[in-house]
């Protein structure tokens, strides 16, 4: 089975025959509803949180470069600049609320449906849906390390102690950056605060650019792969090699590759299926046509899309979006 669907955009609602085995979209619920497949998420799953991803046309909004580990580690003014930008980010993202598509993968998890979830994003969002097994490749926003005794303690605790040693400082920041720092210019009256235990320098516990990933965690996500029925992207661009190769491990030992992503991605030529929809609408209505939920537990939206396609599909088919792919998914 080779299917690469176009299914461009989210409105206006048509209608998409879900059980047509020849589309992606029959092909993303054959694979799912199968069991074991694993999950592997990215920043695309949290748009619709109203969190922006990189690559997508929501990053196209960021400004300046993100923080990598040789500048931060390298520089105490690069520190408190972050920190001071991150103090006010972070309050958007730990406002974020799990959409329909996180929700939809704690469900088909809660249903024994899945092998297990790998994600890139630093959110939280899966867990706050209710998901367990998920693998946090690239750490967590609500963590925080030293560098000195690699003591972990919670952002939410280090939240009061910035705004403690702080009072009275929230410069009105502008667009909040993916990874919840925030574009602020003027960052020298910012107080960092150091490790309780040691004194050492804090850093939020996720991967920055030009850090690698541990190696434990890289090898059981490979393992994770490799003992799964199938591999599920969704809403990841593949840019980034530390998701990727699990692409191509899944490719190269025959495991099926299904992407949900809206815009190409560097894996779509090692997929079974591409789907190019928006992921919320397109993962509730997979769960919807697997019988697991019932409507109620549907976003609103989600519901609606999926009711405006009389109960069979979550977005209206344009014919192929991407350059060389095959049949759309049928349209009725
Ligand atoms: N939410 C987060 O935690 C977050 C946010 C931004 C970046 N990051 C980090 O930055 C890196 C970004 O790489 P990436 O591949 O995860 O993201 P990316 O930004 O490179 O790609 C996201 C993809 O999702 C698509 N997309 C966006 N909204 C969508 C939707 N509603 N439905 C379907 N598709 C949608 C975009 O078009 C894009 O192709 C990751 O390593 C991650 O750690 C994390
Ligand atoms: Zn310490």
């Amino acid at each position: 089975m080779r299917q690469h669907g176009g299914v461009t955009c989210a409105e206006p609602v048509g209608k998409v025959s879900l059980d047509s085995r020849e589309s992606s979209f029959g092909i993303l619920v054959e694979v799912l509803g199968g069991g074991g497949a694993a999950v592997l998420s990215g920043a695309g799953l949290s748009t619709e949180s109203g969190i922006p991803d990189y690559r997508g046309p929501s990053g196209r909004a960021r400004r300046g470069q993100p923080m990598t580990y040789q500048a931060f580690t390298g520089s105490a003014a690069a520190r408190q600049r972050y920190w001071a930008r991150s103090h006010l980010g972070w309050r958007n993202v730990t406002g974020a609320a799990p959409n329909a598509g996180h929700r939809a993968v704690a469900a088909l998890e809660r249903h024994g449906l899945l092998r297990g979830i790998i994600t890139q994003n630093v959110d939280g969002l899966h867990q706050a849906a209710g998901a367990g097994a998920v693998t946090e490749l690239h750490g967590s926003l609500h963590r925080v390390v030293c560098l000195s005794c690699w003591r972990r303690s919670s952002r939410l605790a280090l939240d009061a102690r910035l705004r403690a040693a702080n009072p009275g400082w929230s410069p009105a920041a502008a667009a909040v950056n993916p990874d919840g720092d925030a574009a602020l210019e003027e960052t020298a009256g910012f107080a960092v605060v150091d490790c309780q235990a040691c004194g050492g320098v804090l850093k939020p516990d996720v991967v920055f650019f030009g850090e690698n990933v541990p190696r434990d965690r890289v090898s059981a996500c490979f393992g994770l792969v490799a003992s799964a029925s199938a591999l599920v992207v969704l809403g990841s661009s593949l840019t980034v090699m530390s998701g990727f190769r699990y692409v191509r491990r899944a490719a190269a030992l025959g495991i099926p590759v299904v992407i949900v992503n809206q815009g190409a991605t560097r894996g779509d030529e090692l997929a079974v299926a591409t789907l190019e929809a928006p992921l919320g609408a397109t993962l509730a209505a997979a769960v919807r046509s697997l019988g697991l939920e019932r409507a109620q537990w549907l976003s609103r939206g989600a519901a609606l899309a999926v009711l405006g396609a009389g109960g069979h599909g979550p977005a209206r088919g344009h014919g192929p979006a991407r350059g060389h792919r095959g049949l759309a998914p049928p349209v009725s």
